[in-house]
């Protein structure tokens, strides 16, 4: 794996800390492939930010192979894109620290994730969890980054990123390249099938509120029937009818089809029918990538041959970076 000068680098984070949702998929993995061409991508599995909440060893082992998989299983070339675990890069952490000196304890408490993960976590509001955003900065600033393909929910975390790059750079000259947050036009948000005004999440606690990459046909096909929809019966994208217009948001990105199209398609058809069809769409569609991801999975030695062959690549770029930040600092290196 090299890099092209020419080109931008991209990077990109993924936690393993549960099966990967159709929202993780439509909203973000399946557009990166556009992406492969044109930029030096990264597509990082963070374990490290995975476990500023608990958990299981044994799940997190089997996440980070399961990350991995649905990255190549999506059609990412691992040729092409440069995958790897974060805690196999050191210089993550390493960095992480320094960056804490450069990040004040305010604008932390300020961050709106950690109020909600706090919240939510009551029992274990970590300092890793207060420090979250800076192991990110890290992450991105390592490999001189330009874009950061996220959701729109991670865009204060890469506004701290720019603020602490930017104090890096104007107390030691340039160093860091200033990254900016890549919201990708195909990949609008998904939203919760029990509670269309949230986005999916792979954590939430109702397993009917997601569709996970790895459901059977027959539980994705119940989980759209069951899906919360409003009073009415025409399939309208209408303001305010956010069940039906995330239904036909998610029909949209499976089949390409516009929202026009998918409107003509279903006049005079009520919910029930509409609701089938996004079914049956889903299951189709994600039948190929389940397969490639049981091959896959039953293929460690591959997997780890390609997290290998990352982090090789990742360590030589990461530890480029720190030794010109450690200059810098005033670290005396010795070799
Ligand atoms: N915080 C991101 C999320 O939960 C994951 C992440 C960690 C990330 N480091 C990153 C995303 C760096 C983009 C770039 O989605």
């Amino acid at each position: 794996m090299e890099f092209n000068k020419d080109k931008k680098i991209v990077f990109s984070g993924v936690q393993p800390s549960g099966m990967l949702t159709i929202g993780n998929y439509l909203g973000a993995i399946k557009n990166w492939k556009t992406l492969e061409e044109n930029y030096n991508c990264i597509y990082c599995v963070v374990n490290e930010h995975a476990i500023t909440v608990r958990q299981d060893p044994a799940e997190l082992r089997k996440r980070t192979y399961e990350t991995l998989a649905i990255f190549i299983a999506s059609g990412l070339d691992p040729e092409k894109n440069l995958f790897f675990v974060q805690s196999h890069v050191p210089a993550h952490a390493e960095l992480a620290w320094v960056l804490n000196c450069y990040t004040m304890f305010g604008e932390l408490s300020r961050m709106t994730q950690f109020k909600d993960k706090s919240a939510k976590h009551s029992d274990n509001i970590n300092a890793g969890l207060f420090t979250y955003p800076v192991l990110m900065a890290a992450d991105i600033l390592l490999y001189n980054a330009s874009l950061v393909p996220v959701g729109m929910d991670q865009k204060q975390h890469i506004e701290i990123t720019r603020d602490i790059a930017k104090r890096f750079n104007e107390a030691y000259s340039e160093t860091f390249t200033i990254p900016e947050p890549y919201f990708m036009e195909s990949g609008t948000k998904i939203c919760s099938l029990t509670d269309p005004t949230k986005k999916m999440s792979k954590s939430d606690e109702n397993e009917n509120s997601r569709i996970s990459l790895m459901d059977s046909r027959d539980d994705i096909i119940r989980k759209f029937k069951r899906a919360v929809t409003d009073s009415g019966t025409e399939v309208k994208f209408e303001e305010g009818k956010d069940g039906i217009n995330n239904l036909m948001n998610i029909y949209s990105c499976l089949t390409g089809k516009t929202i026009k199209e998918i409107e003509k398609e279903f006049e005079g058809k009520g919910y029930g029918e509409f609701k089938l069809a996004v079914g049956e769409a889903c299951a189709d569609s994600l039948s190929g990538l389940q397969a490639e991801f049981n091959r896959l999975m039953a293929d460690k030695s591959y997997l780890e041959n390609v997290m290998k062959n990352g982090s090789d690549y990742a360590n030589y770029l990461a530890n480029k970076m720190m030794s010109k930040v450690y200059r810098k600092l005033g670290f005396l290196q010795i070799k």
